[in-house]
């Protein structure tokens, strides 16, 4: 898993070339606190501590610990905790970071919750603090062929088995498309969206595919253990093998759209 959450950062910043949204870096103070939710391994963190001043102060939340960098191998300034992020986050945290960064949660929330969470990091800015939510439009992949006839059909079984799988545990990707009313809604005072292709860059192509490939096919490796809709392990370990047939043929890769939304919380103007 933290194998592809590497992989997946590296597209990300290939695309995206920049890890902090520029009208956010500008803003940022020299003793900056930055937050990453959903965090995982902390690869997003990690390189922003590497590209930021050693003066600014890292802290990744994420429910489940086991994926969190070795405490010793950190710098002071980077730190890890535990958080439920449909919960409200502790008192000392409200109010508290420059910005608050979160990237890749579009397959594990529901429909009322993309708002919950929007809510919950609102409350951890102070006064001009940023939130920046980064999301790939998964719902919404394009299978794009690059030859007639491409043979494609257990690359698309997989991704509208995995898709109506996730909507009957109610998750809702698409979810993401919202974010910018969300913020509105909310009432943040700057809200900008940059949405990229993923095919912008013709070599990554193969790369995003494979990446989505195995996502999808974790997703089945889930319904295929519950026994889901006439799924079983054996079924998803042969569509596997299928699937990465007609990806072998290099005829066909996926596209979407990368979104990065930022919102920035209202400044009070003392009299
Ligand atoms: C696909 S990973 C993304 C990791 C990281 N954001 C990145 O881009 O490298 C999704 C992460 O969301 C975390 N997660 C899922 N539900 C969560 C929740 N309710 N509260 C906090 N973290 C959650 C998972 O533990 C996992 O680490």
């Amino acid at each position: 898993m933290a194998t592809r959450l590497y992989r997946q950062h590296r597209l990300w910043t290939k695309t995206l070339n920049y890890l902090i949204h520029p009208a956010i870096e500008t803003t940022l103070p020299s003793n900056a606190r930055v937050a990453e939710i959903a965090t995982g391994a902390g690869v997003w963190l990690l390189a922003a501590a590497r590209y930021l001043p050693d003066s600014v102060s890292f802290v990744g939340f994420d429910s489940c610990k086991s994926q969190f960098p070795k405490l010793d191998a950190l710098p002071k300034n980077i730190s890890f905790e535990t958080q439920n992020l449909l919960k409200p986050f502790h008192q000392e945290h409200l109010g508290t970071f420059d910005l608050v960064s979160l990237r890749s949660m579009a397959s594990q929330l529901g429909k009322e919750e993309w708002e919950l969470v929007a809510r919950n990091i609102v409350l951890l800015l102070k006064p001009g603090g940023y939130i920046q939510w980064m999301e790939a439009d998964i719902e919404h992949c394009t299978l794009m062929q690059q030859a007639s006839q491409a043979s494609c059909e257990s690359l698309t079984l997989l991704a509208s088995s995995a898709l109506a799988y996730l909507r009957s545990k109610r998750k809702d990707p698409s979810g993401c498309r919202g974010l910018p009313e969300i913020f509105n809604s909310l009432g943040l005072e700057f809200c900008a969206q940059d949405t990229f292709s993923s095919d912008l860059d013709p070599e990554l192509r193969a790369e995003f595919t494979d990446i989505y490939a195995r996502t999808l096919l974790g997703t089945m490796g889930q319904a295929g253990l519950q026994l889901w809709n006439g799924w079983s392990c054996e079924k998803v370990r042969e569509l596997e093998r299928k699937v990465f047939g007609e990806l072998e043929t290099d005829e066909v890769y996926w596209r979407c759209d990368f979104r990065v939304v930022i919102g920035r919380v209202l400044v009070v103007v003392k009299k």
